[in-house]
């Protein structure tokens, strides 16, 4: 350490001072609250959002900064249901940080051509999950055992309907609009709840995490309050007889709700209803408690609060 120069110093102090601990997310208790992806990152220019909602984004906002202070003392505070908690964070062992001051230091006499910023990281453990984890891999099974020579995706996750386009050709139709980035991406945009599509048209149709929003007008579409049912009509109506309908959207065991204009949070029957024509593959649901595939008796029953529901159905021949 005798080659450390003044300035090093004064920035080892900084450092030290500044340092903020990057912790594996609490993603359960996050989602307990409620306080979903759309909550937490800011919205495109487009977005217009209630009062309530930035006064969210603003505490969001402050918890980070007193957690900054406190991951230096091992602490986190996390809040769910709207109550706060204290949370210990993993301690960064000392050998860590030596060595990272070596390190940084070593860098900054030889810094192989990069711009060096300072950002004091410690991410061990499991990779972060969520739910999302979740719905793609029951999506991926069924559609890699059946492997259809058309799909049809309707507002599933972007990177999801990116990913298949690996394997399989894939039409994809939105409210909003995108273009599509490889050849065998047929991009339309459109209502889900009226497809410009000739029925008995698509091996499989998968439909992750969308059909609660439809017809809400969260995301551009006209309010429809019955969008989902109609949507969900469409679909099995340009299924190919014998193809599967794969989706996924949010489910409770307590009374069903809407968090108008987020989502609806349906309760099994009403999922039950809106698969009456069609045969049951396999179905799941997902418990953000527990972080994993759960049996029905594990999905929530906590009000205004949801799982996820994981469904394969066939449409008979
Ligand atoms: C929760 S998002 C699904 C994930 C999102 N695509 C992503 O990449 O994060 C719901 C998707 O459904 C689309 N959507 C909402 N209402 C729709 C409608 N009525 N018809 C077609 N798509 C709709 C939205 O544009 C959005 O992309």
């Amino acid at each position: 350490m005798s080659d450390i120069t003044r300035e090093d110093k004064k920035n080892l102090e900084l450092l030290v001072k500044k340092e903020t601990v990057c912790v594996p997310r609490f993603y359960r208790l996050y989602l307990l609250w409620g306080g979903m992806k759309n909550q937490r990152v800011p919205r495109k220019e487009s977005s217009v959002h209630p009062a309530g909602h930035n006064v969210k984004i603003l505490v969001n906002r402050v918890l980070s900064l007193v957690n900054r202070v406190l991951s230096l003392m091992g602490l986190k505070l996390s809040s769910a249901g709207g109550m706060l908690f204290f949370l210990k964070v993993p301690k960064v062992p000392k050998d860590f940080k030596q060595q990272y001051n070596r390190q940084l230091i070593n860098l900054k006499k030889n810094n192989m051509g990069f711009e060096i910023s300072q950002n004091f990281c410690y991410d061990l453990g499991s990779h972060p999950e969520s739910y999302i984890d979740y719905e793609c891999m029951f999506a991926a099974r069924h559609l890699a055992a059946r492997n259809p020579t058309s799909i049809l995706d309707i507002g599933s996750y972007r990177h999801f309907s990116i990913g298949l386009l690996a394997s399989y050709k894939v039409t994809i139709l939105d409210i909003r609009k995108r273009e599509p980035c490889l050849d065998n991406e047929t991009v339309l945009t459109g209502d889900a709840k009226q497809l410009d599509i000739p029925s008995n048209s698509f091996d499989a149709i998968v439909s992750l995490c969308a059909l609660e929003h439809f017809g809400l007008g969260r995301y551009g579409d006209e309010f429809d309050l019955v969008a989902d049912k109609k949507a969900f009509n469409e679909m099995v109506r340009v299924l190919k007889p014998g193809g599967i309908l794969v989706f996924t959207t949010t489910i409770t065991r307590a009374a069903p709700s809407i968090a108008f204009n987020a989502h609806r949070i349906y309760d099994y029957e009403m999922i039950r209803s809106l698969c009456e024509r069609l045969d049951l593959g396999e179905e799941t649901f997902f418990s953000h408690e527990d972080g994993q595939f759960c049996s029905w008796e594990q999905v929530t029953n906590l009000p205004k609060v949801w799982d996820v529901y994981c469904g394969c159905w066939t449409k008979a021949e």
